[in-house]
């Protein structure tokens, strides 16, 4: 079965089941503002997890485009990816274990739709401990399905809990379903230590809100929320052993064979092919969704991706230039499809990849041969790090990949106090910060939403019309947004957007929020990241903005207070960031 196929029939399954299809998100959180991406289905549902209304419902399916840097090591085994599309399915308030179990057993097992067999599933539920209990609610639901009790594993918070996609938010105990993948008939027991399990959905239960001191408290009410990475499913519906022999990734393997002149590789070139194959398809999907790479946050992840692919394209001896362009027009072409702006946004992203790689290759061979001198004594210090990083463009993990190549240690740590030193770079280029915090709901943060869509009007005001977010992050303190522009704002340009944005304010107006399909929202004018279809909130400021947005928003403008710019700067080739404040 191909990966369209099996979407639509996701999809047409829990619309079976009453559930509304809802889009399929930026993969850059544009409400979120402690996380870097879009990780699960559930970022974008926040909200809704906590018990504001979704005008769509209460029963909710999609397919997310999703990255998660954390296993990004493992990246080049048969499973494991950066970016990924995952089919979700929610009850918000509404269904619960049963159904939600009942229904992962259906679609799994039944003729009419995927039609694996029962022999060849094991389950995992959630173990107990002090802030839940064991989980015998789904022990029975999955053994009156017929999954034996040697095929249920017991496991704890580590394996068998959900969330908070950061420090703070909804959570709760899951369990979770794996396909024996291995030769031959299933072994009796399931054992989730044995890899030729491989975990394919979790059903999560959310039921629970964890607070900032790591408190757990029922939420007003119980969540289901689900998620299955179509890559992994369908490698088992083809019948593959990995990922990248399945239909969609045949072609860009193919393409970088054939860039390095290889019909066949050996297992550490094989390796090297995946790992370009897997940054150069989420490193397509970034720069579509507004990133630019840079050094700090979302531009670092990226950065990262394209460099660490073109060292993998050394590896091969491909000297091809442009060789994450060759191997993004066939990513473009397998995924156009789904995704449109793909194809619109084609000459776009070839040319944001041609200018990161030739930027890297002005540094790579210098910083090859630094690295060689420097590891005579068989370590890399932390200001050794630093300085590769720092003069040779070298990010941290090709440092340490190349390390491990050539049997040498790191101080991660070293490289790190340097870093802090040095710049006030985000945290996020390092590993701390890839999953965390959830958006939190308070007043001031409130005010800074409703301010953050006030300065984009007043930008496309002040300086054009064709100004679009590239990025918005807001902390209780500040809010800041990166736009397309390719200069500095000159002083009267900020003190103009400033001077707009506080006569708006004053103005006292109504912000009104409605709900409506995608299309009624475009045909309104209303601005937004969004693919797909569904129903969505829109926010009205006056005449002033139209945005398609989850909110939080205040009622009237006259709640936000006084709008100051605090700086404003390059955040990356084209694009600036602004950091304004409210007193
Ligand atoms: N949110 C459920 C999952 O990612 O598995």
């Amino acid at each position: 079965m191909r990966s369209n196929q099996l979407k639509e029939k996701y999809i047409e399954f829990f619309k079976s089941k009453k559930h509304k299809e809802i889009s399929n998100f930026s993969l850059i959180p544009q409400n979120d503002p402690t996380v870097l991406f879009t990780t699960a289905g559930m970022h974008p549902l926040v909200p809704y997890l906590l018990g504001q209304k979704h005008p769509s419902g209460k029963r909710l399916v999609n397919v997310q485009k999703c990255l998660r840097t954390g296993d990004i090591d493992e990246v080049g085994n048969d499973i494991h990816l950066t970016f990924f599309e995952m089919l979700g399915n929610w009850g918000l308030g509404d269904y619960w274990k049963e159904d939600a179990i009942n229904w992962s057993f259906e679609f799994l097992t039944d003729k009419k739709w995927l039609n694996l067999p029962v022999d060849r599933l094991g389950v995992s539920v959630f173990a107990g401990d002090k802030d839940s209990p064991k989980d015998e609610e789904s022990v029975k639901i999955w053994k009156d399905n017929g999954i034996f009790e040697k095929r249920i594993a017991y496991l704890g918070k580590k394996d068998n809990w959900w969330g908070p996609a950061g420090q703070t938010g909804p959570c709760g105990p899951c369990t979770e379903m794996f396909y024996w993948a291995g030769k031959g008939d299933a072994p009796e027991r399931f054992d989730p230590t044995d890899s030729n399990w491989i975990e394919i959905w979790n059903d999560v239960f959310m039921q629970y809100n964890k607070d900032i001191e790591g408190k757990y408290s029922e939420l007003k009410q119980k969540n289901v929320d689900t998620g299955m990475g179509t890559e992994r499913i369908i490698m088992i519906l083809e019948g593959k052993n990995s990922i990248y022999e399945t239909s969609n990734f045949v072609p860009i393997v193919e393409k970088i064979k054939q860039l390095a002149g290889f019909d066949k590789v050996n297992e550490v070139e094989e390796i090297s092919v995946r790992k370009i194959a897997d940054h150069v398809r989420a490193a397509t999907f970034l720069i579509n969704d507004g990133v630019a790479p840079s050094n700090a946050d979302q531009g670092y992840v990226l950065r990262r991706l394209i460099r660490t692919a073109i060292r993998h394209g050394r590896i091969l001896g491909i000297s091809q230039k442009n060789l994450c362009g060759e191997i993004s027009k066939e990513i473009i072409k397998i995924y156009s499809k789904n995704y449109p702006g793909l194809k619109e946004k084609r000459k776009k992203i070839l040319d944001e990849l041609d200018i990161e790689e030739t930027k890297f290759e002005q540094t790579l061979e210098k910083g090859l041969k630094k690295f060689k001198e420097m590891t005579k004594n068989r370590k890399i210090s932390g200001k050794n790090a630093f300085l590769l990083f720092q003069s040779y463009g070298f990010p941290l993990e090709i440092v340490r990949e190349l390390a491990e190549e050539n049997g040498v240690k790191v101080d991660v740590k070293g490289f790190e106090r340097e870093l802090k030193k040095h710049q006030e770079i985000s945290r996020t280029s390092t590993k701390g910060k890839f999953g965390s915090g959830l958006a939190d709901q308070s007043e001031e943060v409130t005010k800074l939403h409703t301010a953050t869509h006030l300065l984009h009007s007043a930008l496309k005001k002040v300086l054009k019309e064709d100004i679009e977010q590239r990025g918005s992050n807001i902390t209780s303190e500040r809010l800041r947004f990166d736009f397309n522009f390719d200069r500095k704002l000159t002083e009267e340009e900020i003190k103009k957007v400033e001077e707009t944005i506080n006569d708006w304010i004053k103005k006292d107006i109504v912000v009104k929020m409605d709900e409506m399909t995608i299309s009624e929202a475009k045909k309104a004018g209303a601005i937004g990241l969004f693919e797909y279809s569904g129903k969505v909130s829109v926010y009205s400021i006056g005449k002033i903005s139209k945005e398609i947005c989850t909110g939080p928003h205040v009622k009237n403008t006259k709640e936000i207070g006084k709008f100051e710019i605090v700086k404003e700067k390059s955040s990356s080739a084209g694009v600036r960031r602004i950091k304004a404040i409210l007193s």
